[in-house]
């Protein structure tokens, strides 16, 4: 099969990885990609926004499948472009990728389906959801419903912070994804992420994963990207992941059946895992990064056959397994991420770095300058390793961090803390 996978990530690079190691594969191409992504697949300059450009390169280049790697594409419709023209995709629809794109869009389908999630109000004019928050304890959390970066979310510890939240969003920070906003109440518990893949009708689960938002080791500093993961998640046992399945992800899959407008693609449940079990905080329409580093090394089947048993729909007769050893992943940042950084400084080791047991290198934010590896991005590198245990697959990937010669990045020294921390409480 010629495939054509979209993106520049981390994320994209271990999907390039998995899906190079395909015995189905014959030509793999990556648009734009990066400097990692050039050693599985041959990187081309096509404009995921400009869909008729995407359609004509599919059309010259025999393109079998295309894999939509981030959300951007997902929300614009590239999924239902290239549906019309003939051409097969993997990732959702505009429509259904809505449970990414609009917050109060999932909050309103988990009412309908009776999905557990946090309770809320969604709101377009200031003045109510005001009044709403004189009634509401602390802390809330105040979301503005659309794309926002990741930086649309605010936990609001005092009063006079939630209506500043309001005012800020409806006073148009977030641009037109703060055209509404919603209110929710804040869960207590330990976050997880939940892997799942539906060919609309069909769901399966994939596996758990946890990962570091916070830039600073001990979960302190501003909100990034992610700067770290690991699965499994100990915290998402097999019951919970059960439940998570059968109250969460089936009855969302069904819904978006019923209306009309069937989910093909990954779905990416955040979730708070509280004292009543397993609650709804946010869903995306694709594979997490840094999560899909660590689940694409994890995972024993072939990548590529499940991809395109979900674009052809027939999930109902494949199966999912993984290997038993864990993952983890540590993110190599620009000093000054996710502030201001700079670009163009040199990486070395890498080489040494790679050849540490169970380890392997994705690229986030690279290009290559003849042999040169050169850093162009916030997030650069994404050391991954297995081991036979968490704490191993950290040591691992420490070892191979210290092997690069990158005076101008920096990592979180931590990744891992809480799940070493909860498998050693056990173990006492
Ligand atoms: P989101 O963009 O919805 O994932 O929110 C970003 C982060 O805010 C989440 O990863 C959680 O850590 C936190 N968060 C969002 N909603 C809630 C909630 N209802 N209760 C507690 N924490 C939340
Ligand atoms: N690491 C979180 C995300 O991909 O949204």
């Amino acid at each position: 099969m010629n495939i054509l996978l979209i993106g520049s990530g981390g994320r994209e690079h271990a999907l390039a990885w998995a899906l190079a190691a395909s015995p189905l594969m014959t030509k793999l191409y990556a648009a734009p990609g990066n400097g990692g992504i050039c050693q599985e697949a041959e990187c081309v300059a096509l404009d995921a926004d400009d869909h008729d450009a995407v359609i004509s390169f599919c059309r010259n280049n025999e393109i079998d499948l295309v894999v939509i790697g981030p959300e951007a594409p997902l929300v614009a419709g590239l999924g239902d472009a290239l549906e019309a023209a003939g051409i097969k995709a993997f990732g959702p629809s505009a429509a259904a990728a809505q449970l990414e794109g609009s917050k109060h869009f999932t909050k309103a389908l988990c009412r309908e389906a009776n999905i557990p999630t946090a309770a809320y109000e969604h709101f377009t004019q200031a003045g109510a959801a005001l009044a709403y928050l004189e009634g509401r304890s602390l802390p809330i959390v105040i979301k503005a419903d659309g794309l926002a970066a990741g930086k649309g979310v605010i936990i609001a510890e005092t009063m006079d912070q939630a209506r500043g939240a309001v005012e800020m969003i409806f006073g148009g920070a977030f641009g037109d994804a703060g055209a509404s906003l919603v209110v929710e109440d804040f869960l207590e518990g330990e976050e997880a992420s939940f892997f799942a893949i539906s060919d609309g009708k069909t769901v399966l689960p994939l596996a758990t994963a946890q990962d570091h938002k916070r830039v600073h080791d001990g979960d302190e500093g501003p909100n990034t990207g992610g700067m770290g993961a690991y699965s499994p998640a100990p915290v998402l046992d097999e019951a919970m992941v059960a439940r998570t399945m059968a109250e969460i992800i089936e009855p969302t899959i069904a819904a978006l059946a019923d209306r009309g407008t069937p989910f093909r693609g990954v779905l990416f449940a955040g979730l708070m895992i509280t004292a009543r079990g397993p609650e709804l905080i946010e869903y995306n329409v694709r594979f997490g990064d840094p999560e899909c580093q660590v689940l694409m090394m994890r995972l024993k089947d072939d990548l590529l056959l499940l991809l395109k048993g979900a674009a052809d729909g027939v999930l109902d007769q494949m199966s999912v397994r993984w290997f038993d050893d864990a993952a983890l992943s540590v993110v190599m940042a620009a000093n000054g991420y996710p502030g201001a950084y700079d670009k163009g400084s040199e990486i070395r080791g890498l080489e040494d770095a790679g050849a540490v047991e169970g380890v392997t290198i994705f690229h986030a934010g690279t290009k290559r300058d003849g042999d040169k590896v050169l850093a162009v991005g916030g997030r650069v590198l994404n050391v991954t390793a297995t081991g036979a245990t968490i704490e191993e697959a950290q040591m691992r990937a420490y070892r191979a961090v210290d092997l690069i010669d990158w005076p101008e990045g920096f990592c979180r020294r931590d990744i891992g803390w809480r799940a070493i921390g909860r498998i050693r409480g056990q173990r006492e």
